[in-house]
């Protein structure tokens, strides 16, 4: 079988490779589709440092059950799965919660170890979600950031009628908004970037502000008749959009920090205790994928918007290589394995 193989940072081909050998409690998958995440392009780049080389890339994954033993979910030879690429110890404190989408020694595929760019994967049972008819494979992986989304709305319990600020215009911020729109809230979208915003104003987000042309504090306090944004998601990872949540949430407001950031960025931690402000982590997600592929078999979230391109797997490495150059060029990216 061939996979997308990153032999060190900088360095992607295709390689040939044996098929995956059928075990027992894991099933044996056909890969049919893949989506390029920004984990993806870092991990080429050679900028996250929990990735280790050599490296099979890929964690938003599709595919068809070739072979599977009795399992209590019942999955069958031929059904469609998404693959939940967050592997948890299942022992740690955060996952006695069910928070295992925090576990302490918390593995993702494509990140700590092989990915699923590749022909065939062997992979846990119980890490398997089936996927409703009605979705085109090149469509299934948008279920994986489609969770990240919903994980930043659940942490931070948004409700329908309230302003959600979501600061970045990337894939995971446009399908923040998306959600949240479908959530009944009014998502307000940020973005240093003219072509996002246009894009996110496009696709139906009312609200979608430039902080380098406009000053967003003066416009969300007129959107929300001066009481500022009940939620704030951040999805930029920007040291300047985190400060700037602070002022952006209202008194009694909650922000969750989807974005990862490079550096550490000093808050003026007193306006967290006059606005009485809480502030949620929101890292992966936790239990998330039946309610992403619920919204996206329904289309109740139109996420396919989002997709700037369906390419072959031979594409892949170019694509990753062109994106890390240009990271503008594409929104996101999926692959017909
Ligand atoms: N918590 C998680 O589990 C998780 C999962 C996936 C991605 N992420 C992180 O979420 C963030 C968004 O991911 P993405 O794939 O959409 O990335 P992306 O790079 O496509 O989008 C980030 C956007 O933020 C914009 N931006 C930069 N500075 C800004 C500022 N000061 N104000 C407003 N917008 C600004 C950029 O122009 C860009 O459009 C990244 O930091 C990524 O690492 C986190
Ligand atoms: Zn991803
Ligand atoms: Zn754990």
């Amino acid at each position: 079988m061939k996979a997308v193989f990153l032999e060190a940072p900088g360095s992607i081909g295709i390689r040939d490779m044996a098929e995956p050998i059928y075990e027992a409690g894991m099933a044996l998958i056909k890969v049919r589709a893949a989506g390029i995440c920004g984990s993806d392009i870092a991990a080429y780049r050679g900028t996250n440092p929990l990735v280790t080389y050599p490296r099979i890339i890929g964690h938003e994954i599709a595919g068809e059950i070739i072979r599977i033993g009795d399992n209590p979910k019942g999955l069958k030879e031929g059904g469609r799965v998404i693959l939940d690429p967050y592997l948890y110890c299942g022992k740690c404190y955060p996952c006695s919660l069910g928070r295992t989408n925090c576990c302490e020694t918390l593995r993702v595929i494509g990140v700590h170890v092989d990915g699923g760019m590749r022909g065939y994967m062997l992979y846990p049972q119980n890490m398997l979600i089936p996927v409703p008819d009605g979705i085109e494979w090149e469509h299934i992986p948008l279920a994986e950031p489609l969770t990240i989304a919903l994980h930043a709305i659940h942490r931070t319990r948004l409700k329908a009628g309230e302003h959600v600020v979501i600061n970045g215009a990337g894939a995971i911020g446009v399908l923040t908004a998306m959600c949240a729109k479908a959530y009944g809230a009014i998502p307000i979208i940020t973005d240093l970037v003219e072509e996002r915003l246009e894009f996110a104003k496009e696709n139906g987000i009312p609200f979608a502000i430039n902080p380098l042309a406009n000053d967003p504090m003066k416009i969300i306090s007129d959107i929300t008749n001066g009481r500022m944004a009940e939620v704030v998601v951040e999805a930029s990872g920007a040291g300047g959009a985190i400060r700037a949540a602070l002022d952006m949430v209202s008194y009694a407001g909650r922000i969750a920090l989807t974005g990862w950031p490079r550096e550490e960025t000093s808050l003026p931690t007193g306006m967290i205790t006059k606005k009485e402000i809480d502030i949620y982590g929101s890292r992966t997600s936790a239990g998330e994928f039946e309610e992403a592929l619920m919204l996206l078999s329904s289309g109740k979230v139109d996420a396919p918007a989002i997709l700037s391109k369906v390419i072959s797997m031979d594409g892949i490495p170019a694509i990753v290589a062109e994106q890390s150059a240009h990271p503008e060029r594409y929104l996101k990216v999926n692959a017909l394995i």
